[in-house]
């Protein structure tokens, strides 16, 4: 089994250190990934971050990690939150961003950092700015993975996760070698209760009212690159470094 890191940082917050510590990297990325619920953005992340060293910070795997915590020992901001997750609906942007500033310090990881799920309303991307400059952080792209609404929902529907490590697999396009067994760390893998239909309907509806705009907001400042999200995970991934790559060869020039 690869060793995968276990951002406890990022999950848990406070003073958590995670483990294996990110090794520093030269000219570290710092990347937000854009798309639609279930177009593959953790997936292309996990890659991203075996290749780069940067650390995948998913606000949704915060959450997902709150709840195997005993109600008494979560705050009401975060059993509120749990409830709005459970409906396919948005976490209210305050409770977000608190959560975000309080985890600063992977911001300014020397791994870099790939924002996963973050920032997903124009207000969250202010804030995210605000808090990068604060720190003398500057985005370095963001990528907008673009896929057909069918295919999106086909892939939400056979989404299997792990509850210890957080990956994740598909039960036909991304099989776990064993069946209902992680590959990294041999937790039992389940179905999110987000991903039921009805949920799945609150989620598309919020990304296209809420999210999509981002899109133009991250256009306007010269940070967008769009990503055909059609093929195989390696597919994309191999179509997502070409485009970073090309990013950086013209910003040479
Ligand atoms: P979050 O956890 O961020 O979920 P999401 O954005 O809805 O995205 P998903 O994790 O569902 O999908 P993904 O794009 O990562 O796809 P994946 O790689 O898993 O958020 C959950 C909830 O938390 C939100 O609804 C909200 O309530 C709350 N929340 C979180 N952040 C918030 C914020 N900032 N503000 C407010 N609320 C917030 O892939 C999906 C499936 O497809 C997998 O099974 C995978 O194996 C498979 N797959 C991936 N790529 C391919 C491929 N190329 N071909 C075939 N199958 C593929």
């Amino acid at each position: 089994m690869e060793t995968k890191r276990d951002r406890k940082a990022w999950l848990r917050g406070g003073t958590a250190v995670c483990e294996p510590p990110p090794k520093p990297v030269n000219g570290p990325r710092r990347l937000v990934l854009l798309g639609a619920p279930g177009v593959g953005k953790g997936t292309q992340a996990e890659l991203l971050a075996a290749k780069l060293g940067a650390c995948q910070l998913s606000t949704g795997d915060i959450f997902r990690g709150a709840k195997s915590l005993p109600p008494g020992e979560r705050s009401p901001a975060m059993t509120a939150a749990l409830d709005y997750m459970r409906r396919g609906e948005l976490v209210p942007d305050d409770t977000v961003v608190d959560l975000v500033a309080e985890r600063v310090g992977c911001l300014r990881c020397t791994g870099g950092f790939l924002l996963d799920g973050f920032p997903r309303t124009v207000a969250q991307a202010g804030a995210l700015e605000d808090l990068l400059k604060k720190h003398n952080l500057k985005l370095d792209a963001v990528l907008s993975y673009e896929l057909r609404i069918d295919e999106v929902v086909a892939r939400l529907a056979g989404r299997r996760t792990c509850p210890a490590c957080k990956a994740v697999f598909h039960i036909e396009t991304r099989p776990p070698k064993v069946q209902g067994v992680c590959d990294h760390c041999g937790g039992a893998l389940y179905q999110r209760e987000d991903d039921r239909p009805e949920s799945i309907r609150v989620r598309m509806a919020a990304y296209e009212k809420s999210t999509a705009p981002l899109a133009d907001y991250y256009r306007n400042q010269g940070l967008l690159i769009p990503v055909l999200a059609e093929g195989a995970p390696e597919v994309i991934f191999q179509r997502t470094l070409k485009a970073l790559n090309g990013r950086k060869a013209a910003a040479k020039t």
